[in-house]
């Protein structure tokens, strides 16, 4: 599995500690910057990334600003990106399960470093529901997106 990771001044400090949290399980980094806590702006590594996935490159895509917010509204303005902001246990389960989210992003001023490797163990370990509604969904963002849905 490979991951492409980015972030912000404000979400920088968690991306270390994110990238030891995967070497140790083996999964390969593609790390897209910043590199340091001088201010910078988060489309520009939500953009990075976000591409990354949609040229499967990577498999997953993950994103750490202040809130979580500004990467998440960015990554989603990539093609074929489903990114989802993961606060809670509940929806670190439910991004995977039921939307299929290939992009996560998470708020450094929100939540803390070990609850962050928390939502990352519960997505990575959850599965895409292959239930007929929830791929119905999906499937519906998708024609959206691809413009064969009424806009
Ligand atoms: C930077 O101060 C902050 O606005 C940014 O990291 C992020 O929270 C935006 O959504």
């Amino acid at each position: 599995m490979i991951v492409s990771i980015g972030a912000d001044h404000a979400g920088f400090i968690y991306k270390e500690p994110i990238k030891e949290h995967l070497a140790k399980k083996g999964i390969q980094v593609l790390d897209e910057g910043t590199n340091s806590d001088q201010a910078t702006d988060y489309p520009d590594y939500a953009f990075k990334v976000g591409n990354r996935v949609k040229n499967q490159q990577a498999d997953l895509g993950i994103l750490i600003c202040g809130t979580g917010v500004g990467m998440s509204i960015a990554a989603n303005k990539v093609e074929g990106i489903r990114a989802a902001l993961l606060e809670t246990e509940f929806t670190a389960e439910s991004s995977k399960t039921h939307n299929h989210a290939n992009v996560i992003t998470f708020g450094s001023r929100v939540n803390t470093i070990d609850e962050v490797l928390k939502f990352i163990d519960i997505f990575m370990n959850a599965k895409e529901s292959d239930a007929i509604r929830h791929v119905g969904r999906v499937e519906k963002i998708n024609k959206y997106e691809e413009k064969k849905w009424e806009k």
